[in-house]
């Protein structure tokens, strides 16, 4: 069976039990933890990675097949395991933690592959996320994000800020990175979530194939009219040069489309409504612009909206006096991680002013997320607008009332409605 989860690996899967605020996964493990656990609210972790923290920091998850696989809850050991090269992505060794979880199906991103093939790879891109290369984008970003916000605020009245302002910016970012056309987004948003639900094989998998189709006509489109973007770029150095093949070429465009447009929109709206729940930080942020780059740290470990990390073990791991054997499933809980109190003062709380650098929401190791710069200044471009061109923000409604997307591994909100 194909995987289409390994397409767009977990960090990016987009459930469309999302759209439904129900709980889908209440079943009690008969030992361990029930996987996956839900988030219920935007500021709390369940409680079960505090209690496995503090009680058995490495434990056993029950999946949906009734097979168990280790979850690993403290900072120490996701980033030792993160790391450890005895610890793979290999699509075909990692634990199905869902129906449609398989073999990966012959697809090649970077998220499904080890070193040294990882390396190479991601050698290849790298350059394109470098802190300078990024830097360039800022005044491209910026004049997104005030456009948007000049449409907004011509308006009067609620206003879905993830709708009108988070997911286009961050969808508009990565088309005019890639070179995908803006106007195709409701056909590559809408694949996407389909591509990754859980249990929908079939239509999951025709979503995929759709697609994987529409990034490979438009490869081929760029092989004949060449361009100035990322695709564009990636063809002139390392396709004509034999360094990359065309389907690899096609399946990480695949995993960047995905990863560009929902994570940092997630991010955004989480760390608007994070800045109204803190009036304390939100002031002092207006009166001290210089303060954004640790908030924003502070905001993606607060939230750590990618969880649940898949991997497997190669060969006997011996951590906090386990031994995990080869052939072992793991599942990397980056959001228990970052609020270990062993690791951050004050986990629970959110506070720019604690030092947040050492946080895992971008993951650890061979696999650290490659657009973390990208998504650092979308972000900070962001939220800094807002907080400096509507001063009167607030939100419209009841928080209580905000429907979040639980038993998603990409954590968020479904809508943010504000006024001012
Ligand atoms: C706030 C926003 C984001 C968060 C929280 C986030 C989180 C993550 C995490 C946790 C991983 C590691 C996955 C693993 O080890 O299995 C990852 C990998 C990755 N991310 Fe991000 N991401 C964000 C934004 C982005 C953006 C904007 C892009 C691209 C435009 C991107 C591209 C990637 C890629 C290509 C990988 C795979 C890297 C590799 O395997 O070498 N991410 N991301």
């Amino acid at each position: 069976m194909l995987d289409v989860d390994h397409l767009l690996p977990i960090a990016f899967r987009v459930r469309k039990s999302m759209k439904s605020s129900k709980v889908v996964h209440s079943r009690p493990a008969e030992a361990g933890v029930a996987w996956p656990v839900a988030r219920t609210c935007p500021f709390t972790l369940p409680d079960q990675y505090a209690e496995k923290r503090k009680n058995e920091p490495i434990c056993r998850a029950q999946v949906w097949d009734d097979s168990r696989t280790w979850l690993i809850t403290k900072h120490e050991h996701v980033r030792a395991l993160l790391a450890d090269p005895r610890v793979t992505v290999d699509p075909a060794k990692l634990p199905r933690l869902s129906p449609s979880d398989g073999d990966g199906g012959g697809f090649r991103s970077l998220l499904t592959m080890d070193p040294p093939d990882h390396n190479a790879l991601r050698r290849m891109l790298i350059s394109e996320f470098s802190v300078h290369r990024v830097r360039e984008m800022r005044p491209g970003i910026e004049r997104t994000v005030h456009g948007l916000l000049d449409g907004i605020l011509e308006r009067r009245g609620p206003v879905d800020l993830v709708a009108e302002l988070a997911l286009p910016m961050s969808t508009l970012v990565i088309c005019q990175l890639l070179g995908v056309p803006y106007e195709d987004r409701e056909f590559f948003q809408e694949r996407s979530e389909q591509a990754t639900r859980v249990g929908g094989s079939q239509e999951s998998l025709t979503a995929l194939l759709e697609l994987r189709d529409y990034l490979d006509r438009l490869v081929t489109a760029k092989i004949e009219t060449p361009g100035d973007d990322l695709l564009c770029r990636l063809i002139a150095s390392r396709l004509h040069t034999g360094e990359m093949r065309h389907a690899e070429i096609v399946d990480n465009a695949v995993l960047l489309l995905a990863a560009g447009h929902e994570t940092s929109a997630a991010m955004v709206a989480l760390g608007i409504l994070t800045l109204l729940r803190h009036p304390g930080a939100l002031a002092e942020l207006r009166g001290d612009g210089t303060l954004m780059p640790q908030t924003v740290d502070e905001l993606l470990r607060f939230h750590s909206i990618a969880d649940g990390l898949r991997r497997a073990v190669t060969e006997d791991i011996e951590l906090g006096g386990i031994t995990l054997r080869a052939g072992d499933g793991l599942i990397v809980s980056l959001a228990s991680a970052n609020r270990d109190e062993s690791a951050f003062a004050s986990p629970d709380g959110f506070d720019p002013h604690h030092p947040a650098s050492r946080h895992v929401a971008f993951g650890y190791g061979p696999h650290q997320c490659l657009g973390q710069n990208l998504a650092r200044l979308e972000l900070e471009v962001t939220l800094g607008a807002v907080v400096e061109r509507i001063p009167t923000l607030r939100l419209a409604g009841d928080a209580d009332a905000l429907r979040v997307k639980q038993d998603s591994t990409i954590f968020g909100l479904h809508e943010l409605p504000v006024e001012w």
